[in-house]
């Protein structure tokens, strides 16, 4: 029987059934991700594999693989280069300088999809002087997305916005409109509609170290390391309150005194750890005191 998009139904109850069996053969735990949104991305799900819930759980109890394409499923990785280009604003006139007179400067993309938001900070520090003394993280709980970040290799199909981005967020002074920098995005990537694709320039490869972790359960995923900014931006919009208050805690140990959280468009530190970061539209300061 076909299944319609909008016919998919399931209760509360079969959900939660689903995440625990994510979670108890997977050892993914989905349960403090927004159930609403959760829900839409299972629907989908469903529909893809014309399935219903309870086929899909008992699917995913007796076979691994498939357990691990669903995780991959329900997970949005939907990015761009110079993604909400007044966060790149901020960072270039608010973060960079203060980088100056460090030797080390450590940066964990937590959540990096496909690795554009990765390309766009080694970008940025490139133009800041800053690249080569500064060490790149990269993490997600999708090892897919992993291995296209590392190859840097992208459709053509959105170019001019991430071009648009890039002139917005590196290029325009928004405190002097009189300044700006002409360095066209071509220096950084290779753009070819006709074969479909943009490949970043090999200078900017391998720079980056790249590694599956999931927020929700793992660690610090580069053991003992203390990052000067961590950019987890467009996650935690999908995690619940009380877990996003978990990784606001965690951020906060990792982050060196000073360092800097960045957060995306739509997500902001309310509650318990908003007293210990300083708040400067995206940017979230780490308080001390
Ligand atoms: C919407 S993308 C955001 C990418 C990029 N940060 C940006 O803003 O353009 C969200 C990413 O978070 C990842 N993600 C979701 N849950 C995660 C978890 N528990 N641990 C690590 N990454 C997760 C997804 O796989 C996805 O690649």
């Amino acid at each position: 029987m076909e299944i319609e998009k909008n016919t998919i139904m399931f209760e509360e109850q079969d959900i939660k059934e689903l995440i625990r069996a994510l979670r108890d053969c997977g050892g993914y735990d989905f349960s403090n991700y927004s159930l609403k949104s959760f829900m839409r991305r299972v629907e989908k799900v469903l529909y893809d594999n014309k399935m219903d819930i309870y086929a899909l759980t008992n699917a995913i109890k007796i076979d691994r693989a498939f357990l691990d394409q669903v995780v991959k499923d329900v997970t949005v990785n939907t990015t761009e280069f110079f993604r909400d280009p007044s966060a790149w604003q901020a960072m270039k006139y608010r973060l960079m300088p203060k980088l100056h007179s460090q030797k080390n400067i450590n940066i964990w993309h937590a959540g990096c999809s496909v690795g554009m938001e990765v390309y766009s900070m080694e970008i940025m520090l490139y133009e800041a002087g800053l690249l080569d003394q500064s060490t790149i993280y990269a993490t997600d709980i999708n090892a897919d997305v992993l291995e296209a970040a590392k190859i840097g290799r992208y459709s053509h199909r959105n170019a001019q916005e991430y071009i648009n981005n890039y002139n917005k967020g590196l290029c325009i002074n928004p405190y002097n409109y009189e300044e700006r920098i002409n360095i066209p995005i071509q220096k950084y990537m290779d753009f070819n509609e006709r074969e479909d694709f943009i490949q970043v320039k090999p200078f900017l490869l391998n720079k980056t170290t790249f590694k599956k972790h999931n927020l929700v359960s793992d660690p610090n995923p580069f053991t003992g390391v203390k990052y000067d900014i961590i950019l987890c931006r467009n996650v935690l919009i999908y995690f619940n309150q009380a877990l996003q208050n978990q990784l606001f805690g965690e951020f906060w140990d990792m982050l060196v005194d000073g360092g800097t959280l960045v957060l995306g468009i739509h997500e902001s530190i309310l509650g318990p750890w908003a007293a210990k970061y300083d708040k400067k539209g995206l940017l979230y300061t780490k308080k001390t005191s």
